[in-house]
């Protein structure tokens, strides 16, 4: 596990073949997909509506099912999931709503959508989800709603954001896009606050063959509301002539029956490879444990992460450098890392609030120090450790890491030069 870094022209230690390759593809596609979509294709109905509507109408009874909700809606993707969330919640235009300084972009441009205004609260530095704490320094008299984000698929503190949200009569909405299939004390993901926005891209834990979103919520007025929203604030009967009536100002965020058709398929093995990637992840957790200075991702005990991504922050004085710039650290160990085979990635590279898109003047990131830090000294992991079959590949990386770690005495002066 020692050796020359492949940084500096050793042997690199993860090489793919395509055996490999296909341990790693994501999504999986197996003929239940490819029967399922010729049947939509056989026998027609290609959208939601019309002879469509059963394949979509399966999915949503089967994923209330799975996530233990009265109500589910699917339509066209993530963000339009988190869009027609906030709208079915009711806020009022012009009202506040809580979101983490840590997120994907949709998390805060959904509530603008909908003319709600986010305030930025930072986030847990072990969690990386919202930290209840600064959620409640965020509320002010115009709040209205808390979006809690399942970042990287763990759930948030949702017993101490139900308290929040209950103690300022606010509603609480999940940004579950990352967290299909984690748990909280017990309960899904989904089914954890008023109403839930999911993302099927192709990306996710449950993925579609392209662009998809689920809604579940218990509120049959809310679920009402999305409904009539994906679809130019029309009431279509199943039966009978379409009466062309909009009842409130919609755009179209259906989802499409081949779609419904796929992810369906995908549905039929989310428990199995829930359980099969909690497995290969702890095997990886478990052979980076003893790395000093390598932090892992953390999971409390009333939880499971549903492990979408994997998040590693860097300590630089437990790493013995602590004169080196973490960031500068972080860098220089993604190239060791990458040049090694393991594909690191940053996974947002400014809080939030920092977004060109948002930024209303200058922004201060000392705001949101943890969020900060937070992105300055880690790295993530995505999509190699979603397929059940990757770990063999993920015990390469182990070894990947053990690598580096053993030359971290080269590192440190090529850090310290940098930082
Ligand atoms: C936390 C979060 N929210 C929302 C979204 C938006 O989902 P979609 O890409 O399906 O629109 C994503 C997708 O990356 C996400 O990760």
């Amino acid at each position: 596990m020692t050796g020359k870094l492949a940084m500096f022209g050793g042997t690199r230690t993860v090489t793919l073949d395509e055996a490999d390759r296909k341990l790693l593809a994501w999504p999986i596609v197996t003929d239940a997909e490819r029967t399922a979509i010729l049947d939509v294709l056989e026998h027609g109905g290609f959208t939601s509506v019309g002879a469509g509507a059963a394949v979509v109408r399966e999915l949503e009874a089967r994923w209330a099912a799975y996530t233990g909700t009265r109500h589910c809606a699917a339509v066209s993707n993530g963000t339009t999931a988190i869009e027609l969330a906030i709208a079915a919640a009711g806020l009022d235009p012009g009202a506040e709503i809580v979101v983490p300084a840590l997120s994907f972009i949709a998390t805060a441009t959904a509530p603008l959508r909908h003319r709600i205004k986010p305030v930025f609260a930072d986030i847990d530095p072990r969690k990386f989800t919202l930290a209840p704490a600064a959620a409640e320094t965020a509320i002010t008299p115009r709040t209205q709603a808390i979006l809690a984000v399942h970042l990287h698929g763990l759930p948030c503190d949702m017993t101490e954001l139900r308290a929040l949200a209950d103690r300022h009569g606010l509603r609480l909405v999940e940004d579950a896009a990352q967290a299909h299939g984690a748990t909280y004390r017990g309960r899904q993901a989904g089914a954890l606050g008023d109403i839930a926005a999911f993302s099927l891209n192709v990306s996710k834990n449950l993925p579609t063959c392209g662009e998809g979103g689920l809604v579940t919520t218990d509120d049959a007025d809310m679920h009402d509301q999305v409904v009539l929203r994906r679809q130019f604030g029309e009431r279509v009967p199943d039966k009978g002539e379409r009466p062309y009536v909009s009842e409130v100002v919609a755009g179209n965020a259906k989802l499409s029956s081949m779609q419904a058709a796929f992810t369906r398929c995908q549905l039929d093995r989310l428990a199995e490879w829930v359980a099969e990637r909690e497995r290969n992840v702890s095997g990886l957790l478990a052979g980076l444990a003893d790395l000093p200075g390598l932090v892992l991702p953390w999971t409390p005990p009333d939880r499971t992460h549903a492990w979408h991504m994997l998040r590693f922050r860097f300590d630089v004085a437990a790493m013995g450098m602590p004169d080196v710039a973490p960031g500068a650290a972080r860098s220089l160990l993604q190239r060791a890392l990458r040049a090694e085979g393991v594909p690191l990635q940053r996974y947002q590279s400014m809080p939030l609030p920092a977004q060109p898109a948002l930024r209303a003047g200058k922004y201060d990131p000392r705001e949101h120090p943890v969020t900060a830090a937070v992105l300055d000294d880690s790295l993530t992991l995505q999509r190699w450790h979603l397929n059940p079959a990757s770990e063999p590949v993920l015990r390469r990386c182990v070894e990947a890491f053990h690598k580096v770690w053993a030359n971290l005495d080269v590192l440190a002066p090529v850090a310290r030069q940098a930082s």
